[in-house]
């Protein structure tokens, strides 16, 4: 019922008069430091530096990742908004992701672990307190993986932006993740058939606000863990455009990938790669790299910049050419 009023009031208005621009942009890890892959927590995390921020935006960085441990997020966010706001104030997009693998303390959402109700609750306080932000993007899950049942998840989703949708969030966008570590590979087939059919109870009859949330690493394995890079994804990439178009034109954001941070056999291939992003806006809305933050210079994908100031090699030659244009600064 109350999202049904979102609907009337609201919905037509606003989706008639925005639509998403390009993105593009980095992931700023540190709130997710020590979530392990079955989403339990060994924090408390730590705060991604706020510099970055102002580094970062003036070359045309548009959109931050902000990942958290959804143990952080009970009862309060701790310092978590100030990065946020940090991040919003530079005009960038800012994608709230929580960073748990659909699961709690190793249990899965909806298949022994949190209820949905639970799942959805974490959204409907965060729409609450973020629900005036336009800039804000939920981001409602990273990398679900090793789901026994993949047909339980696409309804946890609907959980989450309904309640988004509930707490009076109408506008902003929302990423809905799949399987397989929210494989851009494995969409088209695994979770996309599910995911296309969710809807938006504050747009009926639209689903534009409903971004599908893809990763690609460029190594053997997609892992995203070695330096040796195989491929520059664009076969991929491809598959899930032709899909997207096929199936309503929907959008989606590689919202991680990324490469060595000085190892110059990614330059080309991830530079390859951001093009194509680039070049299939707005199917592709765009991407976030993976990452910096609080990392320091000696992890392997870090794009922290060396002495607060002196980018990653890897950022000069394959990020920052595929940056949106810079317009605010
Ligand atoms: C999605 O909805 C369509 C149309 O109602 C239906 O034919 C299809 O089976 C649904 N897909 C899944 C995976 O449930
Ligand atoms: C990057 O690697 C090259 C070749 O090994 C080396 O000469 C250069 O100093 C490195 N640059 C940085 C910033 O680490
Ligand atoms: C990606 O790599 C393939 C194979 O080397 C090449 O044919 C293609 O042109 C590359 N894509 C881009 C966008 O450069
Ligand atoms: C960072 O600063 C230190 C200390 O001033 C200096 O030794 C080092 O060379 C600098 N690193 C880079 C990449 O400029």
């Amino acid at each position: 019922m109350r999202t049904a009023t979102f609907a009337t009031a609201l919905g037509f208005a606003v989706s008639a008069a925005v639509a998403i621009p390009r993105l593009g942009g980095v992931n700023t890890a540190g709130y997710d430091f020590m979530v392990y892959t079955d989403g339990s927590f060994d924090g408390p995390g730590t705060q991604p530096p706020l510099y970055q921020y102002g580094h970062f935006s003036p070359q045309g960085t548009n959109l931050y990742r902000l990942p958290f441990a959804w143990q952080l997020a009970t009862p309060t966010l701790h310092y978590y908004n100030e990065v946020v706001q940090t991040a919003l104030a530079t005009n960038a997009y800012v994608i709230l992701d929580v960073h748990n693998y659909a699961r709690w303390n190793g249990e899965i959402i909806n298949q022994g672990g949190p209820t949905i109700e639970q799942y959805a609750s974490l959204w409907y306080q965060m729409a609450s307190f973020y629900k005036n932000e336009p800039r804000v993007i939920y981001g409602l899950m990273n990398e679900p993986h090793d789901l026994p049942d993949n047909s339980l998840w696409p309804p946890a989703v609907q959980g989450a932006i309904n309640a988004v949708r509930a707490a009076g969030s109408v506008s902003q966008y929302i990423l809905m993740p799949g399987s397989s570590w929210t494989s851009a590979a494995a969409m088209p087939t695994e979770m996309g058939p599910y995911l296309l059919n969710l809807t938006d109870p504050a747009y009926p009859g639209s689903k534009e606000r409903l971004l599908f949330d893809v990763h690609k690493y460029l190594d053997y394995d997609n892992s995203g863990t070695h330096t040796n890079y195989v491929t520059n994804n664009t076969d991929i990439l491809q598959t899930l455009v032709t899909w997207l178009k096929a199936n309503g034109n929907r959008q989606a954001i590689l919202s991680e990938t990324g490469g060595g941070r000085n190892d110059s056999s990614c330059f080309t291939m991830l530079g390859e790669e951001l093009a194509f992003i680039k070049n299939n806006y707005p199917t592709m809305v765009g991407f976030s790299a993976w990452a910096a933050g609080a990392f320091d210079t000696t992890y392997i994908l870090s794009l922290t910049p060396a002495n607060y100031t002196i980018d990653a090699p890897l950022w000069d030659y394959a990020i920052r050419p595929n940056l949106p244009p810079p317009t605010y600064f």
